[in-house]
């Protein structure tokens, strides 16, 4: 029987460049498709743009630029990037699209059906920027604006009216999902967040506009458009083809395993979506993953602090593995994680270069030259040879577990301890002593060795696919065998053939560089 996984990120809004925010959502969702590829899984992975609502149409309008055309341009941008960043995602999926019209307009007629909206009034505080309402408890003043607290947006007021949505009435069912699903918001600091939140009471929220045009017109009073969030969170059903519930692709992969978000909106993956979903009949997803901010040395990005990362920028300089390997490894996960220039430098050289980097190739190397370039084949090993390659081999359903409970932090430790535990058996075992008096243990060190390289390179490909995949094709493994799976056999290694050469696979970056 085939698993199938599910994986999203956030859908961006085009409204500006992708920085290195968005790179970073999208670099964690990939790692995750990426390893449950491995591991054998059907993966879907999506991404996309988010392109209605009001802040995307004065966005263009600043740009004189009618807002579908201002879209086509910057989503573009969005979607060259996911080639930058090498993500694997297997659709790319924009709001404006009609398959997504289509799949909005269900979702607005199941919450009609089951008698959860209604028309009124809203007035009340709204930003643009965020594209949220906020209560006055929500908001504060700062040099005589009004500022959203927790995400420092202005806000302004708005009197109009407008289709609400009952979420006031979800309240009891949600907690009691929350409950019963204790892994449905990770990590559990965000989950308790939640929590906390929805106990306090929920008000219902308006889910139309009438000041302004730039969206899904509500099927039933053109003069209405749906609000964004709405429009934006259904994307993950419209990429199944979604209102087509027997479709293939909406019965292998709904409900989806995981959103990937970041902590600024969790609030409507884990409470309005969930809702939405209730209301509509329809199955949750099963898990919402919020992770914090990348700050820029120490502050939040942002364009008036002009410290905005750009990833296209560091990639130029530095490679797209190792910005990849730099985000996970340097940052935690579920926290907010201060990036640097020189913290990269540093990273780069001691993770990439000097380690994993050069473990490949001074062993590469060695083979070459005292091997015919071959891989020994060998078969008495010794209890370090084989404790050695125990290691990794029974430290798999940790791993994986690791994986499934998104603890990348922990998983790519575990990884680079192995990489660094491979070196340390190289130096310790001294092949080279060994040529003349017994080469027969020179030759088993080394097929070890490459052993270690070999699985190492599996574990550490869904992060840096481009270089682990140059260090395999070296030693002949082939795509079909860059699985979990051939880590656990012991006869992956072919003998018989030459490594092919390898170029160098990390440049150590000077200091003041
Ligand atoms: O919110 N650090 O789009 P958006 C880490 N369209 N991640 C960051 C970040 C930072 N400094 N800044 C942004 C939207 N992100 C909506 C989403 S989903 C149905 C609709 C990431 O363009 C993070 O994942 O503002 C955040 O949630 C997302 O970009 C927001 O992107
Ligand atoms: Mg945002």
């Amino acid at each position: 029987m085939t698993k199938n996984f599910y994986i999203t990120t956030p859908i961006y809004y085009p409204s500006g460049k992708p920085h290195m925010g968005h790179a970073y959502s999208s670099i964690i969702a990939d790692i995750f498709a990426r390893f449950k590829r491995i591991e054998g899984y059907n993966v879907l992975f999506l991404t996309g743009t988010d392109e209605h609502g009001q802040k995307i149409q004065k966005e263009a309008k600043k740009n004189n630029k009618d807002p579908k055309k201002f879209c086509d341009e910057i989503s573009e941008t969005f979607r060259s990037l996911t080639k930058i960043l090498n993500l694997t995602n297997n659709d790319f999926i924009r709001t404006t699209e009609h398959r997504h019209f289509k799949s909005v307009n269900e979702i607005w007629s199941r919450l009609i059906k089951s008698g959860d909206i209604y028309l009124d009034k809203y007035s009340g505080w709204y930003s643009v920027s965020d594209e949220a309402y906020y209560d006055s408890e929500e908001i504060q003043e700062v040099d005589g604006n009004k500022i959203a607290k927790t995400s420092g947006s202005p806000v302004e007021w708005v009197e109009e009216e407008s289709y609400f949505f009952k979420l006031s009435s979800f309240q009891t069912k949600l907690l009691e999902h929350y409950k019963k699903n204790k892994d449905f918001i990770l990590p559990q600091s965000r989950r308790n967040e939640v929590v906390s939140f929805v106990e306090k009471g929920l008000k219902d929220l308006s889910i139309s506009r009438t000041s302004f045009s730039w969206g899904i017109p509500v099927p039933e009073n053109k003069k209405h458009v749906i609000y964004v969030w709405l429009d934006a969170l259904t994307n993950y059903l419209s990429a199944l083809n979604f209102p087509d519930t027997k479709d293939e692709k909406y019965r292998s992969f709904w409900p989806a395993d995981v959103h990937i978000i970041g902590k600024d909106i969790l609030r409507f993956h884990a409470i309005f979506w969930p809702a939405f979903l209730l209301a509509a009949n329809l199955p949750l997803p099963k898990r919402v993953f919020g992770h914090g901010w990348i700050l820029s040395d120490d502050k939040k990005m942002s364009k008036s602090l002009g410290n905005i990362l750009d990833p296209i920028e560091i990639i130029k300089n530095y490679g797209t593995d190792q910005l990849r390997y730099y985000l996970v490894k340097e940052v935690s996960l579920g926290n907010d994680g201060s990036i640097s220039m020189e913290n990269l430098r540093n990273c780069i050289n001691n993770d990439l270069a000097n380690n994993y980097g050069n473990l490949c190739q001074r062993v590469f190397s060695f083979i070459k030259k005292n091997c015919n370039n071959k891989i020994p084949k060998i078969n008495n090993f010794n209890e370090n040879d084989i404790n050695l390659i125990k290691n990794i081999k029974s430290n798999i359903p940790k791993l994986v577990n690791l994986i499934n409970n998104q603890n990348l932090n922990e998983y790519i430790k575990m990884v680079v301890n192995f990489s660094f535990e491979a070196n340390k058996y190289f130096n310790d075992s001294e092949p080279w002593t060994f040529k003349n008096k017994d080469p027969e243990r020179m030759n088993t060190i080394l097929f070890t060795i490459v052993e270690q390289i070999k699985n190492i390179s599996i574990l550490l490909n869904p992060i840096i696919p481009s270089s682990t995949k140059k260090v395999l094709d070296t030693i002949n493994i082939s795509d079909k065998d860059i699985s979990i799976e051939s880590i656990k056999k012991d006869d992956i290694l072919d003998c018989s053939l030459e490594l092919k050469t390898l170029d160098i696979l990390f440049k150590k970056i000077e200091n003041d560089n």
